[in-house]
């Protein structure tokens, strides 16, 4: 924890919605004169946002929890560095790497999410940075149900969390709680050819989905991709195959911006983990497991009670020649012994002789009680959390104050490289 008050930070986001119309009136003749926050004295400008204006923040009452408090101890924290400021780093205390991903707030994870990515995740902030964003400005490039969206964005942050990435060690937020995103994609749009987002694959079978629908936020999607990670002078990016190419964008527009003016966004990698199996689709095993897959015998997801899990498994396609036994010729079998491989540290040849002359009724149970064992204590922390909307709101609320003082600090530079008026 940083230190900062829950009450105080609820307080904060809580005023962006609660603010009086006069009070809002008055501030919108004044932007940048800074709103009293409910019961904290942090200041909000209009935009709904705590105000980074010089002025507004050199003001009393601010203590030791204002936003400038956090951005004194970022500063802090790498070693008096402007953390911000590509390839400045001193001698003294090189920080991290710096790992960011945004994750969707729609669909529940799959085990193929799980076993791909989300496992890891807890191994990686002991040795990252690492910041992990709920993205529900990407989310609406395809239309959502606004109850569904909000329950969905709660969902993932405490699906994250329950997964073991820690509050205290990563931050966790909610990108629309982060106006920087919005802000800093308009700009970049600026910098990004028209014809690199119409030649993106997501972009070409986004809008073969969804013709009706064909809006420029499914266009510009990847520019708001590249605002998410270039706002955080971001290391590492841990993507899917199905990203690469948004990454790359990322990276394309990073070095335009900094060959125009100066250094200015540290050039991100992707990350791709070294363990961790590729799971396929349990009924078209030559398939990869989908999210978004319409047969939901195909899929099994984070939070499916056990019940549902075993049922998959048993119905799961294997092949008539009743051997565990791995190859390409059985690929039913050859993953169902891969997702068991990856929970249970076993090899192929391992599972091989402990399944020697077991049919597959037997295999497929045992697949399904290490997953249901593997995915119990997540569920019952996902429960917990959920229940316990005040703690979740917390921390998403200490996330976005955390998220924003660095992507202010970044979006404040690019302002005044382009030449923004700053008064
Ligand atoms: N486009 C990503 C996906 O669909 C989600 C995402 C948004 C993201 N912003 C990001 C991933 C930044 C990594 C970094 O999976």
């Amino acid at each position: 924890m940083i230190g900062l008050c829950a009450r105080h930070i609820l307080s904060v986001y809580g005023a962006v919605q609660k603010i009086s119309r006069p009070a809002r009136r008055k501030a919108q003749k004044s932007p940048c004169a800074g709103l009293r926050g409910v019961a904290c004295g942090a200041r909000l400008c209009y935009h709904g946002y705590i105000a980074s204006h010089k002025n507004a923040l050199s003001r009393p009452g601010q203590g030791g929890t204002g936003p400038r408090a956090v951005f004194r101890r970022e500063k802090r924290r790498n070693g008096g560095n402007d953390m911000s400021e590509a390839g400045a780093q001193s001698a003294a205390a090189p920080r991290k790497k710096r790992v960011f991903s945004g994750i969707q707030p729609t669909g529940v994870f799959t085990l193929g999410n799980y076993v791909g990515a989300v496992r890891n995740w807890p191994k990686l902030q002991d040795e990252y940075e690492c910041i992990y964003s709920v993205v529900d400005e990407h989310a609406i490039t395809v239309r959502q149900d606004p109850a569904a969206l909000r329950r969905q964005t709660r969902e993932t942050a405490a699906l994250l969390l329950a997964s073991g990435i820690s509050p205290e060690k990563s931050v966790v937020f909610v990108q629309s709680h982060v106006p920087a995103h919005a802000q800093l994609s308009w700009v970049l749009s600026c910098f990004c050819p028209f014809g690199d987002l119409t030649r993106m694959h997501q972009f070409k079978e986004k809008s073969a989905k969804h013709p009706e629908d064909i809006n420029g936020g499914l266009l510009t999607y990847p520019i708001l991709m590249a605002a998410d990670i270039l706002l955080y002078q971001t290391d590492l990016v841990p993507i899917g195959i199905d990203q690469k190419q948004h990454l790359e964008l990322a990276r394309n527009i990073a070095q335009r911006f900094n060959g125009v003016y100066s250094p200015t966004f540290t050039m991100p990698d992707g990350y791709i983990p070294q363990v961790g199996a590729k799971v396929m689709s349990l009924q078209e095993p030559e398939k990869k497991m989908s999210k978004s897959d319409a047969n939901e015998n195909a899929v099994v997801r984070m939070l499916d009670t056990p019940d549902a899990i075993l049922r998959k498994f048993k119905r799961a396609v294997t092949d008539s020649d009743g051997c565990v036994r791995a190859g390409a010729d059985k690929p039913g079998v050859t993953n169902l012994m891969s997702i068991y491989g990856v929970l249970t540290g076993k090899s192929f040849a391992d599972i091989e002789r402990e399944f020697d002359g077991r049919g597959y009724g037997e295999f497929k149970q045992a697949v399904a009680q290490t997953v249901v064992d593997a995915l119990r204590p997540i569920q019952q922390e996902y429960a917990r959390l959920l229940a316990d909307r005040g703690y979740l709101d917390g921390v998403l609320a200490e996330g976005a104050v955390r998220a924003g003082a660095i992507a202010r600090r970044t979006l404040a530079k690019v302002y005044k490289k382009i030449g923004f008026l700053q008064l």
